[in-house]
């Protein structure tokens, strides 16, 4: 039995609370959460700071989020008065790719964009994840086709760990009750058609009935929308 066959058949019935505490417990310093301050990832924070579960929480600074998201960091900080871990860029990288590229290059194509999105995501990812063994995150799965195949809980080959969705099968509708009934603060973005956040020139609102997330580089090939974080998953 492999280890995610084992561990899922621990947690299969649990709610997301036991199932994070029972993650926590079995990986003690080892396991984090990365947040992006969205509804899902606000929930998620909301039920690890809430209950006291020892899990680690991250994001990844871009320096290019909406002030929307900063204002969502900063109450959350004081709402639950629990730390929160910024990853930075490697300033020599960033730098170096501004200078030579100018400050929005990642418009001009795919491999300038994906250039920026290493520098500001995938590398600071890599370092928020060193030497941990498992990894929550605010996926669900009707976010998009790819993430349909996806399952609550995975092995990461690129990154070499675990992988926890907690709220993998929520839909939309459960997102949104939990965020009114427990009165979580939330992105004031996605009452203004962004159901799907990320950095500020790459995100725009989605129209009544397009996907969840076609507002994230728009200006792309479909195939081509996913930044990276996410990729090792078929
Ligand atoms: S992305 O791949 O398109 O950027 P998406 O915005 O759907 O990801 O978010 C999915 C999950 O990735 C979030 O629930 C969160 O766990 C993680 N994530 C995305 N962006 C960030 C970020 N800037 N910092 C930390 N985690 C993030
Ligand atoms: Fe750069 Fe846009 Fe990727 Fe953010 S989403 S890291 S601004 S290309």
């Amino acid at each position: 039995m492999s280890i995610i066959e084992e561990i899922d058949e621990k947690i299969t019935g649990l709610d997301p609370v036991e199932s994070l505490s029972y993650l926590a417990e079995r990986f003690s310093d080892q396991i984090v959460f990365s947040t992006s301050f969205g509804w899902e990832d606000q929930i998620i924070t909301h039920l690890i700071f809430s209950n006291d579960i020892p899990i680690k929480v991250f994001t990844l600074e871009t320096g290019r989020l909406f002030p929307e998201t900063y204002y969502v960091w900063n109450r959350t900080l004081e709402i639950y008065g629990k730390p929160l871990y910024a990853y930075y860029p490697d300033r020599t990288a960033l730098e170096e790719m501004v200078n030579k590229k100018g400050p929005s290059s990642f418009y001009e194509s795919v491999e300038n964009r994906k250039e920026c999105c290493h520098i500001r995501k995938i590398e600071p990812l890599k370092r928020a994840l060193k030497g941990n063994q498992c990894w929550v995150t605010g996926i669900r799965m009707e976010q998009s086709a790819n993430r349909g195949q996806m399952h609550h809980l995975e092995w990461d080959e690129g990154n070499d760990l675990i992988k926890f969705h907690p709220i993998f099968d929520w839909t939309l509708d459960e997102v949104k009750q939990f965020v009114k009934k427990h009165n979580i603060v939330y992105n004031a973005l996605h009452d203004k058609g962004f159901p799907s956040i990320g950095c500020a020139p790459c995100t725009r609102a989605v129209r009544e009935g397009e996907d969840f997330r076609a507002g994230r580089w728009w200006w792309e090939d479909q195939s081509k929308k996913e930044c990276g974080l996410h990729v090792t998953q078929a």
